[in-house]
């Protein structure tokens, strides 16, 4: 086969395994920040262009540019998707069908590699896709994927590690996608893709209502898709013989929007956030004005405003419209510095708190107690050289090293380079003293 052209992104962005950040401490952020588009809406978006007429090209805007992306934008290049980035935008093409085989390699560095298992099933009827392991946030299963597409009339089985799903035509069926810890947001992507081109109709029950899979639901109806109630926990989805390529908008990321949020009420800072929609991030904002930060929507974006004394809450991680886990590290560091006890539960990764040995080097009160952390507000943390562990730790450690006194080196920052595009240009606009040192 031949290689489809890939081009992903500036070389300059992109990090080490080695490269760490260092802050100086207590500079109060003030100014404007502009928001990327989703990494979450991106990846699952990027993976359906596999289900479009080959030669027909995808322009998709609002695109990262992430190590993540990255890392999906080599695998579709091996599964014969052609990319070129220009700016934010993506133009995707299915140039060759006939490599269905994502090796566990890919896998292994992003589960979200999962996401063209029920594409490839649907498209092409057969895919073979390196079975993703746990990872340091916890166990992460995808059993939920698998029932979803063995309902829609996949054979699937395992072999050497790979999961080999095979289907001549998928057949539409209602599906209950609820687990132990809530509904599943790949597992209702993969299940959702996999349904458009099925036979008949498709009814998932339980599923993920977050802002990401109906953005998802959102692109393939621009490719000709019959998807209705996409965002809300019963969606149904009318099978069509095929998809055509479309021109799709991503929806800004609700995550780094957060997280700068959050870093801003942290610094007592006075910052505008730019390209954030306020409707998805209502779980967020209401805790904030709980604590004593308000988010205000105002002709030039988000305006953030934080009380001198922060006041303790308690939060428990939720699926949307809960509080999102992909923002539990960054509040608990405002929890730190709230004037009293504060407790946080998390009930989507009960094992996602490799933060808070960190924190507890910068001088954080916390103690941890099964899926959740009792923290008890100090009056200030203190520069020290931590370790990130995923992604949002990261963001998390970056926060403290923000407010702390002295200097902080975040160590291992591959991993915040997963997530968030330019992350020290942003906060070095905003104000913060913090530099990349490439080893
Ligand atoms: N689960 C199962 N079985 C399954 C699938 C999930 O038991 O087959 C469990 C998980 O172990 C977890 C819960 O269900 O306890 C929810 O997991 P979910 O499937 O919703 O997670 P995901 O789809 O794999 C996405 C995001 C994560 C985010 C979670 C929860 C992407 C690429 N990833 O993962 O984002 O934390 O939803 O909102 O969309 C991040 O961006 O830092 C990140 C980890």
């Amino acid at each position: 086969m031949m290689r489809p052209t890939i081009t992903t992104g500036n070389d300059a962005t992109k990090g080490t395994s080695m490269d760490k950040l260092i802050i100086q401490g207590q500079a109060r952020l003030k100014g404007e920040v502009t928001i990327s588009g989703a990494k979450n809406a991106a990846l699952p978006i990027l993976a359906a262009t596999l289900l479009t007429e080959t030669g027909s090209p995808n322009t998709l805007q609002g695109v990262p540019d992430l190590a993540d992306i990255r890392a999906m934008l080599e695998l579709l290049g091996d599964l014969g998707v052609s990319a070129q980035r220009e700016g934010s935008t993506m133009t995707m093409t299915v140039t060759d069908e006939s490599n269905s085989h994502a090796e566990y390699d890919r896998v292994r560095k992003m589960r979200a590699s999962i996401c063209v298992l029920g594409p490839l099933l649907a498209k092409r009827g057969y895919a073979r896709v390196g079975m993703p392991g746990g990872c340091v946030i916890g166990a992460r299963p995808v059993d939920l994927h698998l029932r979803g597409l063995r309902a829609l009339g996949a054979t699937i089985e395992l072999d050497s590690g790979d999961i080999i799903a095979k289907a001549d035509r998928l057949r539409g069926a209602e599906i209950f996608l609820g687990g132990a810890f809530g509904s599943t947001v790949l597992g209702t992507a993969n299940v959702m893709m996999a349904a458009t081109l099925a036979e008949g109709k498709t009814v998932i029950e339980s599923a993920a209502c977050e802002p990401e899979v109906k953005d998802l639901a959102d692109y393939l109806n621009r490719c000709g898709a019959k998807i209705t109630g996409a965002g809300t926990p019963r969606m149904c989805i009318e099978g069509v013989e095929s998809l055509h390529a479309c021109t799709h908008t991503v929806i800004p990321d609700r995550i780094e929007a957060g997280t700068f949020i959050i870093a801003a009420a942290a610094t007592n800072g006075d910052v505008t956030i730019q390209n954030a929609r306020l409707d998805h991030l209502f779980a967020l904002t209401d805790k904030l004005r709980e604590i004593g930060v308000t988010v205000t929507q105002t002709e030039n974006g988000l305006e953030v405003n934080a009380a001198r004394r922060l006041q303790p809450v308690d939060v428990t991680t939720q699926p949307y419209p809960g509080f999102p886990t992909d923002l539990q590290a960054q509040l608990l560091v405002l929890q730190c510095l709230a004037d009293g006890n504060s407790v946080i539960t998390e009930r989507i990764y009960p094992d996602r708190f490799m933060h808070v040995a960190e924190l507890l080097r910068m001088g954080a009160n916390i103690r941890k107690e099964g899926p959740t952390a009792l923290i008890t507000g100090v009056k200030e943390l203190i520069g020290a050289p931590v370790m990130a562990s995923d992604l949002r730790a990261s963001a998390a450690l970056i926060i403290a090293g923000l407010v702390a006194r002295g200097d902080t080196e975040v160590r291992r920052v591959y991993h915040i380079d997963r997530g968030y595009e330019n992350i020290e240009k942003k906060l070095t606009a905003l104000g913060a003293n913090i530099q990349r040192v490439k080893e």
